[in-house]
């Protein structure tokens, strides 16, 4: 039997702490959606520079890669686990950079999903290249894929428009990466900015919507779905409550929709555990 680690009052947000290539393989039930930051497997020893230090690329175990038929088969594994627990209008997001990103790729593709977007995250404070010999890295890349060919999966488009003064979003994304506040509860080493899977959630989910994040790290993927009501709210976000006004999707939606963070449902359906 699987204890979560966390679950809050309501039942809408839990925590499994494990193996998700264990977990997700021990329970039946159908998320909406997924939000996955697999490692990148960049963790090569190089240097980088944050805050004007050089520091180590490296970010744990978990992040250092094989061979490619490893990195391959990584992926293959794990997509296929998610696959089996996605609703079948569900989608999946998946983060990389071009060390994991064409593998995920051809992962999906050879899985039978149909890719949506590759949407390129460009950040717009990024670190600078301390070597000068190649151009700054400034992007992480973002796939969107649905489960089905056949079946249509949930895009709130006229949202999306609305956040993007009126004009179609593109898949190029102009957002900055991690800001210090968002490190006041702890820092993890591949922290995704709350801006970011507040607009991933705001586009591909409705209320009440069940999301799932297989590799959850310091749980940015619960927070942002907390933040904008899918969930009830829980005590130790309110921390996080503060600065809602700091991500500008979540301030514009709010005033644009309110019917998209009314929250009276109760959610219909309740996990295995
Ligand atoms: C790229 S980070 C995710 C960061 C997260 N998006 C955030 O905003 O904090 C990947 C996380 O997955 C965890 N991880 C790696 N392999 C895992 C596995 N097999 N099962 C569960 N978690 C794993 C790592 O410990 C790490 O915290």
């Amino acid at each position: 039997m699987i204890i979560p680690y966390f679950r809050s009052s309501s039942r809408d947000f839990t925590l499994l702490q494990g193996d998700c290539f264990e977990l997700l393989s021990q329970f039946n039930f159908h998320f909406d959606m997924i939000f996955a930051d697999p490692p990148y497997f960049l963790s090569n020893d190089g240097i980088s520079v944050q805050a004007g230090k050089i520091v180590s690329v490296n970010k744990g175990e978990w992040d250092k890669g094989g061979s490619p038929e490893q990195i391959d088969d990584f992926n293959k594994k794990w997509i296929s686990l998610c696959r089996d627990k996605l609703k079948d209008n569900g989608t999946i997001w998946i983060s990389g950079t071009y060390h994991n990103i064409f593998s995920v790729a051809n992962s999906l593709t050879e899985l039978g999903f149909k890719i949506l977007n590759v949407i390129t995250w460009a950040k717009t404070n990024p670190p600078p290249n301390i070597s000068c010999r190649y151009f700054t890295y400034s992007t992480e890349f973002i796939i969107w894929a649905r489960k089905s060919k056949k079946v249509a999966h949930c895009y709130n488009y006229e949202l999306m428009k609305q956040l993007n003064d009126d004009k179609q979003m593109t898949d190029v994304w102009r957002l900055p990466a991690i800001a210090p506040w968002e490190k006041a509860c702890g820092k993890h080493p591949t922290q995704k900015p709350l801006a970011l899977l507040t607009r991933i959630i705001l586009a591909s989910t409705n209320k009440n919507a069940w999301v799932l994040d297989p590799f959850a790290g310091s749980s940015t993927t619960g927070i942002a779905a907390n933040l904008q009501k899918r969930r009830e709210e829980i005590e130790d976000l309110k921390v996080y409550s503060q600065f809602r006004r700091k991500i500008k999707d979540i301030a514009k939606s709010e005033t644009l929709m309110p019917c998209l963070f009314a929250c009276e449902e109760e959610p219909i359906m309740d996990l295995p555990f």
